[in-house]
């Protein structure tokens, strides 16, 4: 399932994090593409030890950790440091079909993760470029993606990806995966939903309702059978 996450990043944020990225020392990005995705891309990266990278990064995560909607869609048990990409129309970038790597090893060497989500953060606003839609192909038919500067998608690292060419302007993001504590992405798809659900009803009838008792206490034991915590 794709969902998206409005404001992970304020104003202010965007402000500070653009200046950055304006200053930063940008890399080709097939610098750090497999072997099959070095064919498709042609965008530049930030280093992974930008310091400007890091700083925004740590934002990002902050953020996130802070975020009820992209807990409960999440449910993370590790996050990637983000990283950053640019997308220009001068040099005829987009990123062709691919699947990420399912496996990714930590910049600090301190270990592995299991991509299971896929997150695309926009920092530039849809109306600075034309193209670069996050355009990805699951179950369901064909989502293309453009967000508001702030904003992030998260969507199952299983799919089918591409970013669209762009054609004007240019296009900053960060990107990045989450090690979900419950890897199936159908299996998450249900605890949003029934938490969502919950939430809802929580509202109009209040906490102690026994219903509401019953029911949250139904979302944690199927946490529990379905987490690797
Ligand atoms: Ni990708």
């Amino acid at each position: 399932m794709l969902v998206t996450i409005p404001a992970v990043l304020g104003p202010e944020q965007l402000r500070h994090a653009r200046a950055l990225l304006a200053a930063a020392a940008w890399e080709d990005g097939r610098a750090t593409a497999g072997v099959q995705s070095a064919l498709a891309k042609r965008n530049e990266q930030l280093p992974q030890d930008s310091a400007a990278g890091r700083e925004i990064g740590a934002a990002i995560t902050a953020g996130l950790g802070r975020n009820a909607l992209f807990l409960s869609a999440a449910l993370p048990k590790a996050i990637f440091p983000p990283l950053f990409n640019r997308y220009r129309a001068a040099g005829g970038h987009g990123f062709g079909n691919h699947v990420d790597n399912a496996i990714r090893y930590l910049p600090d060497g301190s270990g592995r993760i299991r991509t299971d989500l896929s997150a695309t953060l926009f920092l530039s606003a849809p109306e600075e470029y034309e193209g670069g839609e996050l355009t990805v192909e699951d179950n369901y038919g064909i989502h293309q993606v453009k967000l508001p500067a702030g904003d992030l998608i998260l969507y199952p690292a299983t799919s089918l990806h591409r970013v669209e060419p762009v054609t004007s302007g240019e296009r900053l993001a960060s990107f990045f995966w989450i090690e979900s504590m419950v890897r199936d992405d159908a299996q998450r798809t249900l605890l949003l939903d029934m938490d969502l659900a919950v939430r809802r009803l929580a509202e109009r009838v209040g906490d102690e309702d026994p219903a509401i008792v019953s029911l949250t206490g139904t979302y944690h034991n199927l946490l529990r059978r379905w987490a690797d915590a």
